[in-house]
């Protein structure tokens, strides 16, 4: 098991009378990624700007390796270029009128390093980065993913204990930003280098942490290894945030220690048995069903003696090549749901979806969802 290198407890960040940042707390092990993942806006960077030391909290504070570096209530606030972070911001901001090899050893010089020793450290990480032949290129001769190496190579050269990556993907094209994350976790990988890095992406997300933490309005809704995060999601937030899911109405009709039945709204009678339910919701609530389309099997007709059955109705049938897209239909709820190209259904006919109890969930129907 790792050590644990870095914890944050109940930071709050106040910009006016709301909080961008609300009561969040995260540890990082060392060696390991963690990921803050969610919307534009929800306190990603303002997160990762505390941890830094470019913001400091309202409220609450950061212990490395069992040292406080701040803390709003004992007034500790170590700047952040005593902190020994990397960080590489949202706009990764490479300045122009510098080679690759001055903006790499900027911090560095800023460090008072002697020449010689800036010389091998930044010769060292600019071929970690595969930037090994670039050093006297102009910095606005670059591309965006040259750029983004520049800019990771600097915050890199003073060995960190930790970096901070604010969306460091987010300006490259699909294509380089795909080559880039598997660059990006091999190098993590083989540094076994500490990382906190931030993203709206849900598969940098997925395939770069060890842990993610999926932010909503300022706050953490739940922290896990991603696998768990997808399969077993704390809130409505965090299975409608990653993945695709399919929503159904009803109303919580029974609920014992084992699972619950929802009566489900539609064409005809029908209840649903779940063992995924949400700790708040009570027997008589409206709620609403989230399920993983990949859980999902599709059938011609009802299987006797099988439970968990919703007869649909097949509107379309889409041909895409790998694929075969099916439009359903259950009462006002529409969906899709993939089929492979050797399904031999036809418009209009009834079908059959077969949905497992552990991959049906049931969260409260939000205040204000009208049908
Ligand atoms: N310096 C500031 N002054 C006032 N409000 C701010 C400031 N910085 C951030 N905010 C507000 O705080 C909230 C969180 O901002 P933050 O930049 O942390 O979001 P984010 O999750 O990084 O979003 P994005 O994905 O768009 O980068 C937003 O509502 C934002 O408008
Ligand atoms: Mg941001």
């Amino acid at each position: 098991m790792s050590r644990l290198f870095l914890q944050a407890r109940n930071l709050v960040k106040r910009f006016g009378p709301t909080a961008a940042v609300n009561n969040v707390s995260f540890e990082v092990k060392k060696g390991e990624v963690l990921t803050l993942l969610g919307p534009s806006g929800c306190g990603k960077t303002t997160t990762l700007r505390m941890v830094a030391g470019f913001e400091q909290p309202d409220e609450g504070e950061i212990e490395i390796e069992n040292t406080v570096i701040v803390s709003a209530a004992k007034r500790i606030f170590v700047p952040p270029e005593k902190r020994r972070m990397g960080m590489v911001f949202q706009s990764y901001a490479v300045w122009p009128h510098m080679t690759v090899f001055e903006n790499v050893a900027y911090p560095l010089k800023r460090r008072g390093v002697k020449k010689a020793a800036i010389q091998e450290k930044v010769s060292q990480v600019l071929e970690l980065v595969g930037l090994g032949k670039m050093e006297s290129r102009p910095a606005t001769l670059l591309s965006g993913g040259q750029q983004q190496r520049v800019a990771l190579a600097r915050a890199l050269v003073y060995s960190p204990q930790i970096l901070l990556l604010d969306e460091p993907l987010s300006n490259l094209d699909a294509k380089l930003r795909e080559q880039m994350r598997v660059e990006l976790k091999e190098l993590q990988k083989r540094l076994s280098i500490t990382v906190i890095f931030v993203t709206h992406d849900q598969i940098e997300a997925m395939t770069l942490s060890d842990q993610l933490a999926v932010m909503n309005l300022g706050e953490i809704h739940q922290i896990a290894p991603p696998r768990e995060i997808y399969e077993r999601p704390r809130t409505r937030f965090v299975q409608e945030f990653i993945g695709r899911v399919i929503w159904l109405e009803g109303r919580l009709a029974e609920l014992a220690p084992g699972g619950a039945s929802v009566e489900i709204a539609g064409d005809e009678p029908l209840s649903i048995f779940s063992r995924r339910i949400s700790e708040d919701v009570k027997k008589g609530d409206d709620v609403i069903v989230g399920i993983r389309p990949e859980s999902i099997t599709l059938a011609k007709e009802k299987i006797a003696g099988e439970s968990n059955q919703l007869p649909c109705l097949l509107e379309k049938r889409l041909f895409l090549g790998d694929r075969i897209e099916c439009h359903l239909r259950y009462g006002n709820a529409r969906f899709t749901l993939a089929t492979p190209i050797t399904e031999s259904f036809s418009n209009g006919q009834k079908v059959c979806l077969c949905l497992p109890p552990d991959s049906v969930f049931i969260w409260t129907k939000p205040t204000g969802l009208t049908e």
